[in-house]
């Protein structure tokens, strides 16, 4: 089967073909999928997607007109697709539901870590010869409370890791997960006493109309003083610009992101010999309480190696017209 692969990336492609084995006709392609670029993939029946690709109403037509009958989605979420357009023409699609929640929980409590012992600013001055440990103070983990908003399985694995730092944990979420209760202690609450509380703030709930914005200015506002907030989750779940005006005001005391509200056509790619257009990210640079990753929470092995063998698997599954349990219905 002819596959466009939009937003392919140099780090993923040993890892997609490794496990295609030549199975499919990969169409690697370097663009983001859009209403210009839609066009690349003629004679294909499918196409796979990356979740800096938009698959708008407009752009899905086009793939339509060009008999792309399917839609693999190299990510668990699909916020980035328009699932009416989709049902409406007759689209069949698929995700990667789980390929590593370890991987974005560990890169999660890795900006916990790096932001408290103020690790980039030590090796900067290490690398400079100044061995001074002023203005390098963090705080014991064991002991604080963390808030984790949304305890599904990224959630539920960063539950598990701040446990054995002997962490307090409060948890928001529709469900509560009677493990994490029995196994962490973790105290289920609502998400205004969980900011109220919580030395520290971490989200893991995806991005829908109820979630955007989650974290507010008033939010903000009720938080402790200096509070810790981490967003490995979806950018636009905080309103950046309330972000920016509590680290002003030192109400929020570090703020680490692997994501933007803005970062697409930003992350991913190398804009080094560009001007930088966006404010917000340009004022939240010059924090020093601020560590940005650019969407990277992901980039384990493990998880890229499940990634491109479930995309084959769910190929496979459309080709052979068999059931497939990742498939999205819609
Ligand atoms: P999941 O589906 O296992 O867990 C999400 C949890 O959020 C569920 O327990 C659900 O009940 C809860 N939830 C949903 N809406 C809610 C609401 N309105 N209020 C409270 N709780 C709510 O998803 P998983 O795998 O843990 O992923 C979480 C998010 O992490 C994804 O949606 C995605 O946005 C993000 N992510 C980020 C990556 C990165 O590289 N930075 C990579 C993969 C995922």
């Amino acid at each position: 089967m002819n596959v466009a692969v939009f937003s392919s990336h140099a780090f993923e492609l040993p890892f997609l073909e490794r496990a295609n084995q030549g199975r499919h006709t990969l169409r690697l392609l370097e663009p983001r999928l859009s209403e210009q670029t839609a066009m690349l993939a003629r004679d294909c029946q499918a196409v796979s997607i990356f979740v800096t690709d938009r698959a708008s109403r407009a752009t899905l037509e086009i793939l339509h007109q060009q008999g792309v009958q399917y839609l693999t989605l190299r990510s668990a979420g699909f916020n980035h697709v328009d699932l009416e357009a989709a049902r409406a023409l007759g689209f069949r699609m698929a995700r990667v539901p789980a390929y590593s929640p370890y991987s974005i929980a560990e890169h999660t409590v890795a900006l916990m870590l790096a932001l408290n012992r103020k690790l980039v600013r030590a090796h900067n001055r290490v690398r400079e010869l100044n061995f001074s440990l002023n203005g390098l103070m963090g705080f014991d983990m064991h002991g604080k409370t963390v808030g984790v908003i949304g305890t599904g399985k990224i959630g539920a694995a960063v539950v598990r890791i701040l446990h054995g730092f002997g962490c307090r944990i409060l948890a928001q979420d529709l469900y509560e997960d009677p493990g994490l209760k029995a196994d962490c202690q973790v105290t289920y609450t609502d998400c205004d006493t969980l900011c109220r509380e919580s030395d520290i703030i971490t989200l893991h709930v995806p991005l829908t109309p109820e979630t955007h914005y989650l974290i507010n200015q008033q939010r903000i506002a009720n938080m402790k003083q200096g509070v810790m907030l981490i967003n490995t989750s979806r950018g636009a779940l905080v309103n950046t610009a309330a972000v920016i005006a509590g680290l002003k005001s030192r109400k929020i005391g570090y703020f680490g992101m692997d994501v933007y509200e803005e970062e697409e056509g930003l992350f991913f790619e190398d804009h080094s010999e560009d001007i930088l257009m966006d404010d917000k990210i340009a004022r939240l640079m010059t924090f020093n309480n601020v560590l940005i990753t650019s969407h990277q929470a992901f980039l384990t092995d493990t998880a890229l190696t499940n990634i491109a063998e479930t995309t084959v698997y769910n190929l496979d599954c459309f080709e052979k017209g068999v059931e497939c349990e990742n498939e999205i219905l819609i």
